[in-house]
């Protein structure tokens, strides 16, 4: 069975909801590696105060007995406790009473860079609430729950994954500085793939190649605006004899220029991946805009709003990747039971020798 996600929630409503199918069955999972990572999304440098109010935590509703998988639909919930504060404006159903708390009001001064106006455009809304509470980040919560439990998937077969941002000297510095200018900074962050085995994702189409895969799962994420597999953009200044990894006689490479991928299937090496992220849209400075009711020029919304994110991608970054990754590894080694999907692996591994 194909491993699959889909998600729902809005950044204010009650919770943020994952439903995870084709897991194997038999698969233990720990809550703490879930909420430590649900930690790790919440704490980076530059943040908003809204994650002081959050502090996440995953609940599972279904799929799961006594800490193991089922083989069943997996149900994740992250609760907002910011919700508490939105109940008249965010409520599902029409609200009784007068209103009160936040998210009263229609928000009508669209953010360049967010989906405030495209969103209202499309869906037809007079309120930009309605776009931006689901464009919002706040749902990469439960997508890093989810990538979690892809990562206790992978180390079964002895695959980890993990993000981090790019050593860039006075990423802080820059923050801090935006932060005095009431601005916003982007940046880069790199996902590392250990232990990955040759074969995963294919070429024999444009949608199963993992190199693809990995990308549309990084551009996924809200703000990314470049992706890059191993050397990326600049293999396209070297000659090919400087870009290639040559194969030695134990059929592993003397270095990793391509990141682990070549021809849209994995070489067996690291699996190396860059995203870079725009600066946020949301500025305390606002930007020109238009009032939608009025027609007049005005300024943007200004909103509760983090300075910079980039620590936070890693995160989502590293929960992306490792979601693509248990795909392919499920689509290559299958397994109703987490030991089939063990045995095929180290049936594999024997067959190409690859340790
Ligand atoms: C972890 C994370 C946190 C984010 N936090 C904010 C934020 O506080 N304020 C903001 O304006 N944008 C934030 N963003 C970016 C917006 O969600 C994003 O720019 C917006 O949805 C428009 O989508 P696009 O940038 O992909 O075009 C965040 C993105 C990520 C990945």
């Amino acid at each position: 069975m194909t491993l699959r996600l889909s998600s729902a929630g809005e950044s204010h409503g009650p919770a943020l909801v994952a439903i995870v199918t084709g897991l194997p069955a038999g698969l233990e999972l720990d809550r703490d590696s879930v909420d430590t990572d649900l930690a790790r999304r919440q704490a980076g440098y530059g943040r908003s105060p809204r994650q002081q109010i959050e502090q996440d935590r995953v609940d599972v509703l279904a799929g799961l007995r006594h800490g193991r998988t089922l083989g069943t639909p997996l149900a994740l919930v992250v609760w907002n406790r910011d919700h508490k504060n939105w109940t008249w404006g965010m409520a599902p159903w029409p609200p009784e009473g007068h209103p009160s708390g936040k998210g009263t009001k229609a928000v009508t001064l669209p953010r360049p860079g967010h989906a405030d106006l495209a969103g209202v455009q499309k869906f037809g809304h007079d309120d930009v609430r309605n776009a931006l509470e689901r464009a919002s980040a706040r749902h990469t919560a439960v997508h890093v729950a989810a990538g979690a439990v892809a990562k206790a998937l992978l180390a079964t077969i002895g695959i980890t994954v993990a993000g981090s941002t790019v050593d860039e000297a006075g990423l802080r510095e820059r923050i801090d500085e935006a932060r005095k200018e009431r601005d916003t900074v982007g940046g880069v962050v790199e996902v590392r793939a250990t232990g990955v085995p040759p074969g995963l994702g294919s070429y024999a189409t444009k949608e199963d190649r993992l190199d693809a895969r990995l990308a549309a799962a990084l551009m996924g994420i809200q703000a990314v605006k470049g992706v890059e597999i191993g050397e990326g953009f600049a293999l396209a200044s070297l000659r090919g004899s400087e870009a290639h990894d040559e194969i030695a006689t134990d059929r592993r490479r003397t270095s990793n220029r391509a990141g682990g991928i070549e021809a849209g299937v994995s070489n067996g090496e690291e699996i190396v991946v860059r995203a870079a992220m725009k600066p946020l849209p949301t500025l305390m400075k606002p930007l020109g805009s238009v009032d939608l009711v009025t027609g007049e020029a005005a300024a943007a919304l200004v909103e509760r709003s983090d300075v910079a994110a980039v620590e936070a991608l890693a995160v989502v970054a590293e929960a992306a990747v490792a979601w693509e990754l248990a795909v392919a590894a499920k689509e290559k080694f299958g397994g109703d039971a987490v030991a089939d999907f063990v045995e095929a692996h180290r049936a594999y591994a024997a067959r190409i020798q690859w340790h």
